[in-house]
């Protein structure tokens, strides 16, 4: 059957309309491409200016400030913090391309170092971003993906046959990963759980970074000798972050719901125990959960009475989902020092690249490639 005149004119200014906008796009993109250049063309200068003055050409104090920047204006825009955050790594990515002699050697830059998170679940988990991120503005061949595995120990042989440099373990696998390592640090034996491998020449080496992330996380906020710490769960989580405060020199106490796990850990860690149904009172100056409690969809959720907080406190979640708990909400309100779970989250993955690649993290961005994934999968409902 033909078409009608009517159905033809149709068409024909649907066509019109389309072609009208591709047109339009066409025109932003080579503007968007000419303002690239420009602006590569001005970092090129920057770098011979600090060269020349032999300042170091690398500033991610400056890059985090840059997208940090840009945050604040997209406040309202289409482009999600998380597209916004990828764009900017790559454009700054470009910068340090044009800048810097890459720092590894050419045959390194023809594959990639390879990573991985492996657990079960982790299609959720932000190690893939943060670390990705990291990779690309330090201007390292790396590729890091999210493996979903049940098998952990033919995961390591995987690892290794694959040549792997590193991975990330995560729920389920801390625990049960380290029979099947070559070795196993120090600390990570002594917390009984692994959370990074480090492949050395061909032999996979267990360590655990949550620990030392979640010390690096409130160190930032207080001083832990000395100061009465109060840890909330008795799990992998409890274990490593009692052990950090005890090494350094903190007084722990437990509080668990189950007085059996409790107990247990308590006695590992030297540390006297409460069970959470029996505090009536908290005297402590460091106050930390570590067990779901809180997290979505139960955001409503406490681990105990807000009315046991005192604002001399500094209160510490490691639940990022969501970032502001109810527990460090109601610590805020009455002007307690809050940390997040982000800054632990965060802390454990810059150790994790560090011991990776020997390059310093650029910590600043991998805290704004988390942010901007939290920002997604908030707006999402992911
Ligand atoms: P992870 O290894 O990640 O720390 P885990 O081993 O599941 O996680 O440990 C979770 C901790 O949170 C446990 O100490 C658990 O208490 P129990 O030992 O009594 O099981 C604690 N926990 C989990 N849900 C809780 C809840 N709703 N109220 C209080 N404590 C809870």
């Amino acid at each position: 059957m033909k078409p009608s005149n009517h159905n033809t004119e149709k068409v024909d200014a649907t066509t019109r309309n389309l072609e009208k906008h591709r047109r339009e796009i066409d025109r932003i993109d080579e503007k968007l491409l000419e303002l690239m250049n420009r602006r590569l063309a001005i970092a090129k200068e920057i770098g011979k200016i600090k060269e020349h003055h032999k300042a170091a050409v690398i500033d991610t104090t400056r890059e985090s400030h840059v997208i940090q920047r840009l945050f604040s204006l997209n406040q309202d825009g289409l482009l999600t913090q998380k597209a916004l955050f990828q764009i900017f790594t790559a454009i700054i990515a470009a910068s340090r391309g044009i800048q810097q002699v890459p720092f590894q050697t050419p045959s390194a830059k023809l594959l990639p170092s390879i990573f991985a998170v492996i657990g079960n679940p982790v299609s959720h988990s932000l190690s893939p971003m943060m670390h990705t991120s990291a990779f690309e503005v330090v201007g390292y061949n790396g590729l890091y993906l999210p493996l979903e595995v049940d098998d952990i120990g033919l995961a390591v042989s995987g690892l290794k046959a694959l040549k792997f440099k590193g991975a990330s373990i995560t729920i389920p696998h801390k625990v049960s990963v380290m029979d099947f390592l070559d070795e196993t640090d120090d600390m990570a034996r002594k917390i009984k759980a692994v959370n990074t491998i480090v492949n050395r020449n061909g032999r996979l080496v267990g360590y655990n970074t949550d620990c030392s992330g979640a010390i690096r996380a409130l160190s930032a906020k207080t001083t832990i000798k000395d100061k009465d710490v109060t840890v909330i769960g008795a799990g992998g989580a409890a274990r490593a972050i009692g052990f950090g405060v005890k090494s350094e020199g903190g007084r722990l106490t437990i509080v668990n719901r189950s007085k059996e796990n409790g107990e247990k850990l308590a006695r590992d860690l030297d540390a006297a125990f409460i069970p959470l149904a029996e505090v009536h009172q908290l005297s402590c100056d460091i106050l930390i959960n570590t067990t779901s409690v809180g997290m979505t969809p139960h955001i409503d959720d406490i681990p105990l009475s807000k009315e046991l907080l005192d604002n001399h406190m500094v209160v510490m979640d490691i639940v990022y989902n969501p970032l502001n708990t109810r527990l460090l909400s109601e610590a805020g309100k009455i002007g307690c020092t809050t940390v997040d779970g982000a800054s632990m989250f965060i802390y454990q993955g810059a150790e994790q690249f560090e011991l990776w690649t020997n390059i310093k993290a650029p910590v600043a961005i991998m805290k704004l490639a988390v942010l901007a994934a939290l920002d997604e999968r908030d707006k999402t409902g992911g």
